[in-house]
């Protein structure tokens, strides 16, 4: 998900931003479109000469072999340059497979974000010594700890291409690779209302990071349609077996949906101190740090008073409380009185594979103090049902990764019911009068008195999409949550 601004608010320089963005957006649709047409073309071309290369016959055509993968390779990147000057000093000589140049971009990548790291871990650098500012420093706080966190979804990518059949975990690579870019682009995006010259600075501290990460991205997606295209699967193949990941037991799964989880909790929490802690944030400190097992948090009716964070070492947590306008946890964070976005929100989920039900969330700044969030979810796979999300600007921050939400009380668009108290127009230009056509709006088969789409915005962006490309956003294509969801006790359907 891209940044969140104040609307409205529109100057000059913000424009000329989205103006490059725009551009920045059609190149990468320019790209998309003729990779697809090439990629069959490309592919097929590469692999057939690596596998007649497999002999004893080696020579200059393993060089040339090496040369036409890398080129298949970077084509299909944004940053040609960076991949060619990155990838082609490593590969010099020997047959290189596509894949293999992928796993090598993610180790560039990785590298990359690695150095950013360092630049913005150094307490007693010059650009950063100096910084007064308390939303600026939180800024450059955010940055570390985000840069953290793109290291980790790197490292994971690595370790599961390694592991695995590249087609088998692609779902994940895809997932985890898009997430790096976002935490560096919301690292960037916390500098945007800072003096130019610094945020320049951190600009040019991500530049290959991020672009590396974007190659990736792009690599791995041409493999992946170039191989399902060709039905090269086989092909693929990794010589370890597949060790995807089991995210729940059958057992334990089986245990969620028939026990009374309150009865069950690890914890218990009560404002009323009935329970063994009365603060959320104290249960969470005391919950095991990556494990494999599910915690489950009972937290009593009432309103705790709190900025909870389940960090990125909570892994498998679930938090049931007793309906979600009965616990709710409530902050009033936000941007005018010096929080960065990211920084604002009550309620933040780090940890992998977290669940929540019958909880409300919300932020009580108020409309007058912009983004505020109530609700921030940056962890892959985590599921909310019956929850209520409650605040104005920036209501619900669903910032990367796989998320599911089931009966909670925010938006929708598709196969949903739609109040009456939707706009007819329906959209909102993001900021200005700038309609934006480049971005990929569909409203599909909802229904309820707010549900018709005669009048909505005529905007490019805004589409009629076909059954089958609804398909795209089911919840077993654009999700995988078949492996998942299921363990919150949310009732799904799979496909449409
Ligand atoms: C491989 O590419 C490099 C530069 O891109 C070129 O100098 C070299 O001659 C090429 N080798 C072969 C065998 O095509
Ligand atoms: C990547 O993960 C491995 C363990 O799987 C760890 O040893 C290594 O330090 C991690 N690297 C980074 C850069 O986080
Ligand atoms: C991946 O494989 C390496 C050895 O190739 C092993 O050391 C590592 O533990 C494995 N990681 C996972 C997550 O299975
Ligand atoms: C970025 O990568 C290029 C080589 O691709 C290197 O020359 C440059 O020093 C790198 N920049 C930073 C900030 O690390
Ligand atoms: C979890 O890890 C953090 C830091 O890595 C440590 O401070 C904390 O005590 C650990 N918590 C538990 C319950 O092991």
């Amino acid at each position: 998900m891209s940044s969140f601004k104040s609307y409205g608010k529109v100057d000059e320089h913000e424009q000329m931003v989205l103006e490059a963005r725009r551009k920045t957006r059609k190149r990468i649709t320019i790209v998309g479109l003729s990779s697809i047409v090439l990629a069959g073309v490309v592919f097929a071309a590469v692999f057939g000469i690596v596998s007649t290369t497999g002999d004893t016959s080696q020579g200059a055509n393993d060089v040339h072999s090496v040369n036409n993968s890398l080129k298949a390779v970077c084509d299909v990147t944004l940053y040609k340059d960076s991949c060619y000057s990155s990838l082609g000093s490593v590969v010099e000589s020997g047959q290189v497979r596509p894949e293999e140049l992928f796993m090598l971009s993610m180790r560039v990548a990785l590298s990359q974000v690695s150095k950013a790291a360092e630049y913005f871990g150094d307490h007693d650098h010059e650009v950063f010594k100096g910084l007064t500012d308390s939303r600026t420093k939180e800024a450059l706080k955010n940055c570390r700890e985000l840069l953290g966190l793109a290291l980790d979804h790197l490292n994971s990518s690595l370790s599961s291409g390694e592991n695995s059949s590249l087609l088998d975990v692609f779902e994940d690579l895809q997932t985890w690779l898009s997430a790096a870019g976002t935490y560096q682009h919301t690292c960037i995006e916390g500098f945007e209302n800072e003096n130019k010259a610094l945020k320049a600075t951190v600009v040019s501290y991500l530049k290959n990071s991020t672009q590396f990460t974007s190659n990736s991205l792009a690599i791995i997606t041409w493999i992946h349609k170039a191989a399902t295209t060709l039905n090269l699967r086989r092909l693929l193949s990794s010589p370890h077996q597949n060790e995807a990941p089991e995210w729940l037991h059958s057992k334990e799964r089986k245990l969620f949906l028939t026990e009374d989880l309150k009865k069950k909790a690890d914890i218990v929490v009560a404002k009323d101190g009935s329970g063994k802690y009365k603060k959320i944030s104290d249960a969470l400190k005391h919950v095991p740090n990556m494990s494999h097992k599910r915690t489950v948090i009972y937290v009593k009716r009432g309103i705790y008073y709190e900025n909870v964070r389940l960090e990125k070492t909570k892994w498998n947590v679930m938090i049931i409380g007793d309906g979600m306008t009965s616990t709710i946890v409530s902050g009033s964070r936000n941007f005018v009185d010096g929080t960065p976005t990211f920084s604002t929100a009550t309620f933040a989920v780090f940890g992998r594979n977290f669940i929540a039900r019958d909880m409300g969330f919300r932020n009580t700044a108020g409309p007058l103090k912009h983004q505020a969030v109530a609700l921030m979810t940056s962890a892959d796979q985590a599921v909310y049902y019956r929850c209520h999300i409650d605040a104005y600007q920036d209501t619900l921050y669903a910032h990367s990764n796989r998320q599911f939400y089931r009966e909670c009380n925010i938006y929708v668009y598709m196969r949903s019911r739609l109040e009456s108290f939707v706009n007819p127009s329906g959209w909102l230009p993001w900021t200005g009068n700038s309609a934006p056509d480049t971005i990929f709006y569909a409203e599909f088969q909802n229904v309820g008195p707010g549900a018709s789409t005669k009048n909505r915005v005529k905007w490019k962006g805004l589409r009629t999409i076909t059954s089958k490309q609804a398909t795209k956003f089911t919840i077993k294509d654009f999700l995988q949550g078949d492996r998942w969801i299921s363990a919150s006790g949310a009732p799904f359907k799979s496909d449409l």
